[in-house]
């Protein structure tokens, strides 16, 4: 590890609150191309050691929960040749990945319309999926084929299902039998938001489950981010003062 990564996993291990889940909103592999005269799949394919950047420095320092945005309902619409690269290096990444991920006691989830996937791509997710069941260090959700308000129908369509089936009754639904229903019903609502790039959207990220996360905007562009970037992240995640609509004690 690099000083300066050793030093800042350091200083937020002595501060303490780690957050126990982060949501990266992986963006700027296409400017990172461009700045290189190569086409974006060229970008995206930098992005794949970035998320192992993002895997380990989340071990290492102690994160529960670690959730990333790979492709979003809207990213069907770009050109065939970038859809089918991004979906080859799905498949790649879990093909080289998988051992060590399982050995590193990672637990992979995918989540999104993972109907749209192709064969190969589909049985790769259940591969890694099944392979990685066992871990228990971090959970590791990669959501595919996503988009925050489509999950939030299908939320509201699991609660319309169960009230015609005599299930539930309208008087039980609250937040906590709506949030049952998301892909992200086992895990805690993730404390801190990344997003790269600068870029100050959500994008249809996890819109239910971001309600009280922490924000942090950073410059660099996906296939620069590094362990380093990731511990400044959650140093400024410690400086913040979390108050979830209530005063400061
Ligand atoms: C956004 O950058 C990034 C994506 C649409 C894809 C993210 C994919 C990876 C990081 C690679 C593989 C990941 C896994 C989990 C296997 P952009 O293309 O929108 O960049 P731009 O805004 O600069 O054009």
């Amino acid at each position: 590890m690099a000083d300066t990564e050793s030093e800042l996993l350091a200083r937020i291990r002595v501060h303490g609150a780690v957050p126990r889940h982060i949501a990266i909103i992986m963006d700027g592999n296409g400017r990172w191309a461009r700045a290189r005269r190569m086409p974006r799949p060229f970008g995206h394919r930098a992005g794949m050691k970035a998320v192992r950047a993002a895997v380990e420095g989340c071990l290492q320092a102690g994160v529960e929960w670690l959730s990333l945005f790979a492709f979003s309902q809207e990213n069907w619409q770009r050109p065939e040749n970038e859809v089918s690269a991004l979906m080859l290096l799905l498949e790649e990444y879990i093909a080289r990945e998988a051992a060590e991920l399982r050995a590193q006691g990672v637990c992979v989830r995918v989540h999104g319309d993972l109907a749209r996937l192709s064969p190969a791509a589909a049985s790769a997710v259940d591969r890694v999926v099944r392979e990685t069941a066992g871990g228990s260090r971090l959970g590791l959700n990669l959501f595919i084929s996503y988009g925050g308000r489509a999950e939030v129908v299908r939320a509201a369509r699991s609660l319309a299902q169960a009230v015609r089936d005599g299930t539930l009754e309208v008087e039980a639904i609250d937040e906590a039998a709506f949030a049952s229903r998301l892909y992200t019903a086992e895990c805690p609502d993730p404390d801190l938001l990344i997003r790269t790039s600068g870029e100050q959207r959500l994008s249809n990220f996890l819109l239910w489950q971001v309600a009280y996360a922490e924000l942090h905007i950073s410059p660099v562009l996906w296939p620069d981010f590094d362990r380093a970037v990731l511990y400044e992240a959650i140093s400024d995640f410690q400086r913040r003062d979390r108050r979830f609509g209530k005063v400061s004690t």
